[in-house]
């Protein structure tokens, strides 16, 4: 069942889920691998051809990652990227030492001739690099192929074996061509067929799906109305049709016709048998007075957790819980090379649920990236809204409203939300920024409206709009003022309470995306 891949050896570079992407998005099967690895691992996730990756760490120093020698001489065709490089070719002869200074950034590399690993690219051409260390002398079983300014061996071929190395990073956008000697890589050395399409990839999880799951038990999958459970969900339909229990828990924090856009897609449009639960009440009231946001979390935690379960018990037969894990949570939990559970999801949105409900995990997006889920959602179908929607927080608008959480202020900062998401949609702008809100603050602002001083009950809402790719760092957008000065007329006519929009320039670190 398992599709032919590349194995990438990870050292501990911070590049490394690039790579696996990058290879993907090639349509051929990657996963990251231990640096560990034996030989029978790698046959059994069936290996065409192995990646080493870069590392932060320098080949002669003590405890730097290794691999098998084993590993090196089965046969499979090596791309060694960075520390990969001069892993590999250390482990065939070569003398790796450290540079005069280290070099970061972009800079000019220049072929020596012709080579399959780096045809198509032009003589001259931009390479990013990032290094300490570099092949100073090879052994005479490697010719080099291409060097820069700084470092005269900065691409190597195996003069009898396919063992390739490259000193700069193909993986990032900074190496224009990059993208060719990845290809050259995965097809004319490696040899892969490039069918790791989302037809593909849909049917082998769907598969996966039944031949796990008996003809009279059922899953349950808890709905958030984001990607990933939606794809869980849509996913787990085509497998087992109505043996699928959707619940959707409405703690009352959610957006604007949040519940009308899950119970239109899943319940009309697919015909899933949903569940909502009506919560709002139950989380507001437990929700009175709190002012701190760690408190908050905790308590929308511990409701989510006895509403969800009340649904779940009136579903008898439910034998398996579904939920939409995805390939960084598995890596970012330190469990991407051992295959065991990842937690991170629930412990960030539900707070070990599974620990108190005996099902077993239903995990059919775990070994996917972000983009590759949007790809199967289209496949199956979900709506644009829902597959290219930004992420949106497990507490909800709770995270936005800072202070007390009240009906009154989670009206303004809802109405303020819709408002923004409108302006942002209309304009073009959605697709281009990768989180878009506005946070209600707990300060009083003076202003004037009509003749009149306002202040009693006028508060604040900051605008944030982020650019990001992983969420681990990001960046305010530059967005364009005409947009921003529209959202803040329509916020202080049409939401009653505000007097005052802000816009947020802070990037993370040191800010956080949201408020809290
Ligand atoms: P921060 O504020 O930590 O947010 O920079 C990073 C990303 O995580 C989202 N976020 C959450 N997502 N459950 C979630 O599923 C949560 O409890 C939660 N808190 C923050 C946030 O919206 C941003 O995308």
């Amino acid at each position: 069942m398992t599709p032919p891949t590349i194995a990438i050896l990870d050292f501990g570079s911070q590049y490394v889920q690039l790579i696996a992407r990058r290879i993907r998005e090639n349509h051929v099967h990657s996963m990251l691998v231990s640096p560990n690895v034996t030989v029978e691992e790698l046959r059994a996730k069936n290996t065409v051809g192995l990646v080493l990756s870069g590392s932060p760490m320098s080949v002669y120093s003590e405890g730097a990652p290794d691999c098998r020698q084993e590993v090196i001489d089965a046969g499979w065709p090596i791309l060694g990227i960075c520390y990969g490089m001069q892993l590999s070719a250390k482990k065939l002869g070569a003398r790796v030492e450290a540079t005069e200074s280290k070099e970061y950034g972009r800079t000019q590399f220049t072929l020596h001739g012709a080579s399959d690993l780096l045809a198509h690219i032009p003589e001259e051409t931009t390479v990013w690099m990032s290094h300490g260390d570099m092949v100073h002398e090879l052994s005479g079983d490697f010719e080099p192929l291409g060097a820069t300014p700084n470092c005269p061996i900065a691409a190597v071929k195996h003069k009898t074996r396919s063992v390739y190395g490259v000193q700069f990073h193909p993986e990032v956008t900074h190496t224009p061509c990059g993208a060719q000697i990845l290809r050259n890589f995965l097809y004319d050395i490696c040899g892969c067929a490039g069918d790791w399409k989302v037809g593909l990839v849909t049917e082998r999880a769907i598969a996966s799906i039944r031949d796990r799951v008996g003809a009279n038990e059922r899953v349950i999958c808890g709905l958030s109305g984001g990607v990933d459970s939606s794809v869980t969900a849509a996913l787990l339909h085509k497998a087992i049709g109505d043996r699928l229990t959707c619940i959707f828990v409405d703690n009352g924090l959610m957006r604007n016709r949040e519940v009308d856009l899950v119970e239109a897609t899943f319940r009309d449009h697919f015909k899933m048998d949903l569940r909502v639960a009506d919560a709002g009440e139950q989380f507001l009231a437990r929700l009175e007075g709190v002012i701190d946001p760690q408190e908050k979390r905790k308590i929308i935690g511990h409701e989510f957790i006895e509403v969800f379960q009340a649904q779940a018990s009136g579903i008898p037969d439910a034998k398996y819980l579904a939920q939409g894990t995805l390939y960084p949570d598995v890596i970012e939990s330190g469990h991407g090379h051992s295959g065991q559970a990842a937690n991170i999801k629930l412990h960030h949105n539900v707070g070990g649920l599974p620990d108190k409900l005996s099902f077993e995990l239903i995990e059919p997006l775990r070994d996917l990236f972000k983009d590759e889920v949007r790809r199967i959602g289209e496949h199956l179908g979900l709506p644009k809204e829902i597959v290219w929607r930004h992420p949106f927080p497990g507490p909800g608008l709770a995270v936005r409203i800072i202070g007390e959480i009240t009906r009154e202020r989670l009206s303004v900062v809802r109405a303020a939300d819709d408002i923004i998401i409108d302006e942002i949609v209309t304009s073009g702008w959605y697709d281009k920024i990768a989180q878009a809100f506005g946070v209600l603050l707990p300060v009083s602002s003076v202003g004037v409206m009509g003749d009149d001083r306002s202040y009693h009950g006028q508060s604040v809402i900051v605008v944030r709009f982020v650019e990001s790719t992983d969420f681990m760092t990001a960046d305010w957008v530059h967005v364009d003022y005409e947009l921003l000065g529209r959202i803040s007329t329509r916020i202080m006519n049409e939401v009653c309470g505000v007097n005052r929009v802000t816009y947020d320039i802070s990037s993370k670190p040191p800010a956080t995306i949201e408020w809290e």
